[in-house]
């Protein structure tokens, strides 16, 4: 980092601010494997996800980041429980709205405090009728979130319109984030992904999104945004939804923060799913 990046970060971060983002945003590779586990927030009990200290518990410790929200935390993770947590704190609208857009802030700067969370999350829904809406609740968190040294995630959502997910437009939604003042970015990988880092002078981290169809799918997703400059993935269903999550995780983890490429990866994945025979030991079933 130059002297003068390292002056201009100084002055826009109080202590507080960069402590909690270094909680996430691991110094040593200046990256992070956070695991989304909100989905619950809009719809509902999610495939996998229906027990969520369940599907939670095994994959925290290769967890740099848990993203839940207050219920969640609060019913299903344990307060002894060491990870930092990133608190969902946009919501209002179901999956079984047509326009998922129509969002508000729906806890408060304050309990987030009081949870002793790392950061708060929220999303965007730029191009749509909500777009003023939710770039007014993201500029509110920004302000409060300077107050009170939190930093602030926007995620540049897309709601039901998958194939929305083009680098015109997610570098489009990352930069009105970036320019609200946010601290890092969720967003999508796409095809020519160097635009949208390009264009956000802020951290970026991608979503999963679906369950792709192989593990290698996932594992060449990881791979390709950290190469173009993300710092990381905050991924849930490519994780959780998988048969082995925790090697899943694992090999995740070797390309974030080992710079493994996919191969290597899938090698980690491979040594660390569960064989049939260690599946039989562990389900009495079909002892
Ligand atoms: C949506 O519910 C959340 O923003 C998720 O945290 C985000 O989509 C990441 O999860 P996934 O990898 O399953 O898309």
């Amino acid at each position: 980092m130059t002297d003068r990046k390292k002056a201009e970060e100084e002055i826009q971060m109080d202590w507080g601010m960069k402590n909690r983002l270094s909680r996430m945003i691991k110094p040593a590779t200046g990256r992070s494997v956070m695991l989304a586990c909100d989905h619950g927030y809009f719809m509902g009990p999610t495939n996998k996800l229906e027990n969520p200290r369940k599907t939670i518990e095994p994959l925290l410790p290769y967890a740099d980041t848990l993203a839940v929200t207050r219920g969640v935390l609060r019913n299903c993770v344990d307060p002894k429980w060491d990870t930092p947590i990133l608190l969902r704190v946009s919501g209002g609208s179901s999956i079984l709205k047509d326009d998922l857009g129509d969002e508000e802030i729906t806890a408060s700067m304050k309990d987030a405090v009081r949870l002793n969370v790392a950061a708060v999350a929220l999303s965007i829904f730029v191009g749509t009728a909500h777009e003023k809406q939710t770039l007014v609740n993201l500029s509110k968190l920004v302000d409060e979130g300077g107050e009170y040294g939190m930093p602030v995630m926007a995620i540049t959502a897309v709601g039901k319109e998958l194939d929305k997910r083009d680098a015109k437009y997610l570098a489009l939604a990352c930069r009105l984030a970036a320019e609200i003042g946010v601290q890092v970015v969720k967003t999508y990988y796409c095809e020519d992904f160097t635009k949208v880092v390009n264009g956000c002078p802020v951290p970026l981290v991608v979503a999963g999104g679906p369950k792709l169809n192989t593990e290698e799918d996932v594992f060449n997703l990881a791979f390709n945004a950290v190469r173009e400059g993300a710092v990381g993935v905050d991924m849930g269903r490519n994780i959780w939804q998988n048969e082995n999550p925790v090697a899943m995780i694992k090999g995740i983890r070797a390309i974030v923060h080992e710079n493994a490429n996919v191969r290597e990866a899938l090698q980690v994945f491979n040594e660390n799913k569960k064989t049939p025979s260690t599946q039989r030991i562990e389900n009495p079933i079909h002892a």
